[in-house]
Order: C-alpha cells, then structure tokens, then sequence
C-alpha cells in the first residue's frame, strides 16, 4: 500500500497506510509527533481509529454488524447470548464440551457475596439502578482481592466469567431495592435470561415462571447489545484498562459512560418521549418540526447514529422482534404504532434524509423492554448487561496486546498564556 504524503509548508513527509481485514484503510500517524513536532485534531474521534481491533466488524454506510466475522442476524437466529459471550471474549465458536464447562461456571457463579445485599441499603429508594449497578460492579473488586491483576491471565479469566454471571443478579436486586421488595435469589436450574427475569419478577410469597418466549426475545435482544466496536462505553473500559486497573473498575467505568442519554440511556428516553407525544394527542409531526428546530435543543431520541449512516441493522431486527414478542404477550401498546408513524414520517422528511438519520437500536427496544414489564429506568440496565461480554473482549485484548500503551491524549491548548499571580487586594 503507498504512503500517504502529507505537506507542511516546504516540508513533505510520508505516512504508512495499513489497510485492515475488510479493505479500510488507515493513515498511521503515530510518529507524526516525534517526527515533525504537530498534532492531530480530531474532536470526538470521528476520523481516528485508537486501535486495531478483531472484535467487532460494523460498517456503517452499508448497515453490516459481525461479531468475530459472524452476522448478527445468523448469530441472533442461531446462537444464545452466552455463546456469543465465549465468542466474544475468547474469538472462536467453543465446541460442544467447552461450552458446557463455560455455561457451567457462567451457572454456578450466579450468587453475589451476602455481605453485598448491604451496599444496597444505603442507597435511597428513588437511586436509578443504573447508578447502583455500577457502584455494586466497582463494589465487586474488593470481595475479590485475589483475583485483580489485569495481567495475570487465570484472574482475568475468572474475573470475567464472574461480572458476567453476577450482573444479572446484582441488576435485579437494584430493582428490587428500588420498588421495596426482597431480593430474590438466582436458580441455577434455570436458563441465564429466565433466571434474570425470575430475580427481577418472582417474590418470596409467589414465583412467576418466565415465559420461554420471553426468555428467548430477551437474549436475542442481549446478543444484539453484545458489541460495537469502539463505541464510548466500550472505550471507556479500554482507556480505564489501559492504565492497568482491574477489570471490575474497568467495566464500571465502561457503565457510567452507558448511562448518558446520548449512548446507552436513550432507550430509556425513547419510551418517555413516546409517552409524552401521546399525551400531547399523539401527533408526531410537532414533535418532528420541534426535533429540526436549532433553536429547540430537543432531538429525537432512538433516531442518528455517529457510525450508521445507512440503517442500523439492529434496529431492523429489534423492530421485528418487537412485533413478534408483543403479539405472543398480548400488548396492544399504542406506543409501538406512535413508533411505526414517527418512523415513517421521519424517514420521509428532507431533514432526516440529508443527515442520514436512522432509527437506531435504542429506538424499538425500549417498546419490547416495557411490554415484558420493565420500568423504564431498567432499560440501560439490560443494555448494560448485554454489552458486558464485548465491554470483557475489548478488555481482554487491550490488555494482551504487547503494544498497547496506557491512553493519554494530547490537546490544542486554548487558554491563556503565562501571566503573573494578581494579588488579591488588585483583582
Ligand atoms: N434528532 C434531530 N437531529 C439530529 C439527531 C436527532 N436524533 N441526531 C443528529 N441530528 C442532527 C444534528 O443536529 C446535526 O445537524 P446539523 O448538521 O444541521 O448540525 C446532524 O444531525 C449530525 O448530528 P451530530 O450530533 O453531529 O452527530 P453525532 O454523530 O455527533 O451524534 C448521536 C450521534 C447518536 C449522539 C445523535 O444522533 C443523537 O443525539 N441521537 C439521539 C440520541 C440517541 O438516540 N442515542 C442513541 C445512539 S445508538 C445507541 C448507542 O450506540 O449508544
């Protein structure tokens, strides 16, 4: 592949290109510093790749999402969450007997240490869960003293299969806490989804048995949550990583960044923004004009994608499952027909279609999250759980990677130049 030239007044210089799996092509700038004394500019990352990755492949102008080179659609049609899980993290499809042995440990770690239940009781009943679970998720590193260096490979490993089979249990009791009622304990006889869904639904005096067709939409929903590349939560984990913390702060770093309204949170802001328009009779097409309007900082939320400038293949799946699991439910919730029209109207304005905004993942789940009987502050929470797996893989190969260096970015200084201390009695 030639070198890119890059020309600086008179001085020229030649930069690699390195092209990836897929044909992308990258400009590696990484000696430009050392060589001529400049930086690069790129606010928000929108033309900077930090690191190689063989995680995840997306493109987004032609709306392709794979795990380790497997689609989506044949791993959402074909696999379960904890296969993608193993995936993920270890890079291959495990065969028969590895599988067994993960699901297994996956099974049998489902229990969070008693003293744990206590953390909960400090936090006031309107705490949004998602604030509990990442303090419970950072609480869990010091239960596990043993088991916290990042470089050690046996620690990582049990680290992740832990986070992994403990979320759910530390999700649901944050739920609990937050509507007053007794945690409910995981059954390792059941199915990792439908032993979530028993912890969050079941109570002491009356059990309910998740409906296998719930347990299975919801899994299917957690392995199309499972990665995105270097998306914020994900860069999050890895630049908090980088420093060489370990992999519970790591990842409870990785869920305060889920938690903004802009990444993860927006599922949440879906289901609110629905509720209102139908409040407000209904109509979308204000809230359309609202959404176009610079002087109105509103935007219409589950809709633009910083990568997906086509459609975002997740939210073409999820829009199916939604249909599906609300007619096997029997909701007729008229917030998912207000979704549909606001959809199609949006998708037809100009505005819209110049700026090449689609709905994207956020935009049906939420729909399908409250008809199997969410709150709505759950829903970042189940985001969470779902991209524990590729919050763990990216992880895992930040750390391997010989080259990788702690993350320290450099800055365009705007502020002022050296000037004196001014005494008080002169200011
Ligand atoms: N409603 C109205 N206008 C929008 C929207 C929207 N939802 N999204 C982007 N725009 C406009 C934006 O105002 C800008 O217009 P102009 O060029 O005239 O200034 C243009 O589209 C480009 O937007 P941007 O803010 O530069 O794009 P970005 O890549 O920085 O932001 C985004 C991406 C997802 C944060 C943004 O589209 C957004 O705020 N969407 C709503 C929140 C949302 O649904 N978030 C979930 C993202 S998917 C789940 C996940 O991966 O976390």
């Amino acid at each position: 592949m030639d070198d890119a030239t890059l020309a600086i007044g008179e001085e020229t210089i030649e930069l690699p290109v390195v092209e990836d799996s897929e044909g992308g092509r990258a400009v590696d700038i990484s000696a430009l510093r050392s060589t001529t004394g400049l930086i690069t500019y790129d606010k928000g990352y929108g033309s900077t790749a930090e690191t190689e990755s063989a995680v995840t492949y997306l493109n987004g102008e032609e709306g392709i999402l794979r795990y380790r080179g497997y689609s989506i659609e044949d791993l959402a049609e074909k696999s379960t969450f904890l296969e993608v899980s193993y995936l993920l993290y270890y890079g291959t499809l495990p065969n028969a007997a590895q599988l067994e042995d993960y699901v297994e440990t996956i099974r049998r770690h489902t229990l969070v240490r008693e003293d744990m239940r206590h953390l909960f009781d400090v936090f006031p009943a309107d705490a949004h869960p998602m604030q509990m679970l990442a303090s419970a998720t950072s609480a869990m590193a010091t239960y596990y003293p043993d088991a916290l260096d990042p470089l050690d490979p046996v620690s990582a490993d049990i680290s992740a299969r832990r986070l992994i089979a403990k979320l759910p249990t530390i999700a649901a009791w944050a739920f609990k806490h937050s509507v007053s009622q007794p945690f409910i304990y995981p059954r390792n006889e059941l199915e990792y989804t439908a032993n979530f869904l028993n912890m969050m639904f079941s109570l002491p005096v009356e059990q309910t048995t998740p409906s296998p067709a719930v347990s299975k939409a919801l899994d299917v929903l957690f392995i199309l949550h499972a990665d995105h590349s270097q998306n914020l939560s994900s860069s999050a984990v890895r630049l908090v990583g980088s420093g060489q913390a370990n992999v519970f702060s790591s990842v409870s770093a990785g869920i305060h960044a889920l938690s903004g309204p802009l990444h993860g949170g927006a599922n949440q802001q879906v289901v609110e923004m629905l509720d209102a328009m139908l409040a407000d009779g209904g109509n979308s097409d204000s809230w359309i004009t609202r959404a176009k309007d610079k002087d109105d900082p509103f935007r219409l939320m589950g809709f633009g994608h910083r990568v997906y400038k086509n459609f975002d293949p997740r939210a073409r799946l999820i829009k199916k499952y939604a249909r599906d699991v609300l007619d096997e439910i029997g909701t007729d919730d008229p917030v998912l027909e207000l979704a549909m029209e606001l959809e199609q109207h949006a998708l037809a304005d100009e505005y819209f279609v110049e700026r090449k905004l689609y709905p994207n993942v956020d935009f049906y789940s939420g729909i399908i999250y409250r008809a199997m009987g969410f709150p709505a502050e759950m829903f970042t929470v189940l985001f969470a759980i779902g991209r524990l797996p590729g919050w763990l893989a990216q992880w895992r190969e930040m750390i391997t990677d010989p080259n990788s260096r702690i993350q320290r970015p450099r800055q365009v200084y705007t502020g002022a130049t050296e000037r004196p201390y001014i005494a008080m009695d002169q200011r």
